[in-house]
C-alpha cells in the first residue's frame, strides 16, 4: 500500500478533534496498561474529517497491525471470518462504511466482537455443520457518515462512540500549512487562510485545493502560493469564498427558484438537481447547515436569508419574516 504522505501517524502531528483526541488518548493508554486490546470504537461524522486517519494512528499509538476494508468490500461471512482469522492479538481492524456490511456479515460479527469468536454454519440439511472457532482479541473501528445508519445490534457493540466535527479555518489553516511543507511548497499565512476558509471544514478538501492551487502558482507564478495565486485559482475552480462548489450553489438555487425557498423534501431535491440524495445528505448539507445557509424541518429542507443574500437572490415571500 503506498502512503499518502500527508496522513499524519501519531496524535501529536494530528491537527484538531481535541474532544476525540483527548478521550481515546486515555482509553488507548488505559487499555495498554492493562495489557487488554481497546474496546471497539466507532467513528462518525461526513466524509474527509480523517477517520481512515484516526485508524491508523489509535493502532500506531497502540503498537500494532491495522487492516482495513469496507461494509460494501466484505461480501460474504467468510470474506470477514478471513480477516478476523489473520489478524494477531490486539490489531486493529478499521471498516469504513461500516453501515454497508451485508446484514449475513453482521450477524457474525456480533459474537466476533462481543466473544472474539466465530460461530459459522456451512452447508445445508444433512451436510450442514457449524464451528465455534475463537478469535485473536481485536478492536474493530467502524467508521460511517451518520450513526442513525446504523442496526441497532451494530451500535451497541462498540465501547467507544466518537463524533467528528467540522474543523474551523483556524485548525484548517495549520493543516494547510504543515501539507505544503510535506510537499515542499511555500505558501503565504494569508493565502493558507484563505484556502482553510474556502474548504467546508474538511482536512481533505483543504488538501486538494492546495494541490490544485500549488500547480497555478508553479505555472503562472514561480511557485510560491500568495494570497492573489490562491483566489485567482479558487475562482478558477468556481469555488467561491465561501469555500461552496457548484453543486451547494445548484442545491440552493433550486430550492429558491423551484420550491419558494422550502420546505422541499430530500428526494425531490436530488431529482431537481441530478444529485444523489445521500451525496446531498452527507457532503453538501452538513456544511451548509454549519453556516447557516440551510435548515432542516421535518417536512423538509428550507434555505435561509443568509443564503439567498450569499446568491443574489431575492428571499422568497414565504421566507420573509412580516410579523
Ligand atoms: N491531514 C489531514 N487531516 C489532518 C489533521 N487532522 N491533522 C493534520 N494533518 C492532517
Amino acid at each position: 500500500e503506498t502512503e499518502n504522505p500527508l496522513r499524519p501517524r501519531t496524535f501529536s502531528e494530528y491537527i484538531g478533534q481535541d474532544k476525540v483526541k483527548e478521550n481515546l488518548k486515555i482509553y488507548i493508554e488505559a487499555a495498554k496498561s492493562r495489557k487488554e486490546s481497546l474496546d471497539h470504537v466507532l467513528l462518525y461524522g461526513p466524509p474527509g474529517l480523517g477517520k481512515t486517519t484516526l485508524a491508523g494512528i489509535v493502532a500506531n499509538e497502540l503498537g500494532v497491525d491495522l487492516r482495513i476494508t469496507s461494509g460494501p468490500a466484505v461480501e460474504k461471512p467468510g470474506d470477514l471470518a478471513a480477516l478476523l482469522t489473520n489478524l494477531s492479538p490486539g490489531d486493529v481492524l478499521f471498516i469504513d462504511e461500516v453501515h454497508r456490511l451485508p446484514r449475513t456479515v453482521e450477524e457474525i460479527l456480533y459474537p466476533a466482537m462481543e466473544d472474539f469468536a466465530l460461530d459459522i454454519i456451512t452447508g445445508k440439511g444433512q451436510m450442514a455443520a457449524s464451528y465455534h472457532l475463537p478469535l485473536p482479541k481485536f478492536t474493530l473501528v467502524g467508521a460511517t457518515t451518520r450513526a442513525g445508519q446504523l442496526s441497532a445490534p451494530l451500535r451497541d457493540r462498540f465501547g467507544v462512540v466518537l463524533r467528528l466535527e467540522l474543523y474551523n479555518p483556524r485548525e484548517l489553516g495549520l493543516i494547510v500549512q504543515r501539507s505544503a511543507k510535506i510537499l515542499n511548497c511555500e505558501i503565504d499565512a494569508d493565502a493558507a487562510l484563505e484556502l482553510a476558509s474556502r474548504s467546508r471544514g474538511t482536512p481533505r478538501i483543504v488538501n486538494r485545493l492546495l494541490k490544485r492551487v500549488r500547480d497555478f502558482a508553479e505555472v503562472m507564478s514561480g511557485g510560491v502560493i500568495t494570497l492573489n495565486t490562491a483566489q485567482v485559482a479558487l475562482d478558477r475552480m468556481e469555488i467561491d469564498e465561501l469555500g461552496l462548489d457548484q453543486s451547494d450553489r445548484n442545491m440552493l438555487t433550486a430550492i429558491i427558484k423551484n420550491y419558494g425557498g422550502g420546505p422541499v423534501g430530500l428526494e425531490t431535491l436530488a431529482a431537481a438537481t441530478g444529485e444523489e440524495a445521500v451525496t446531498l445528505l452527507d457532503v453538501n448539507e452538513p456544511y451548509l447547515m454549519q453556516i447557516g445557509f440551510l435548515t432542516r424541518t421535518p417536512r423538509g429542507r428550507c434555505v435561509t436569508p443568509a443564503a439567498c443574500a450569499h446568491l443574489g437572490l431575492p428571499v422568497p415571500s414565504r421566507l420573509r419574516d412580516d410579523t
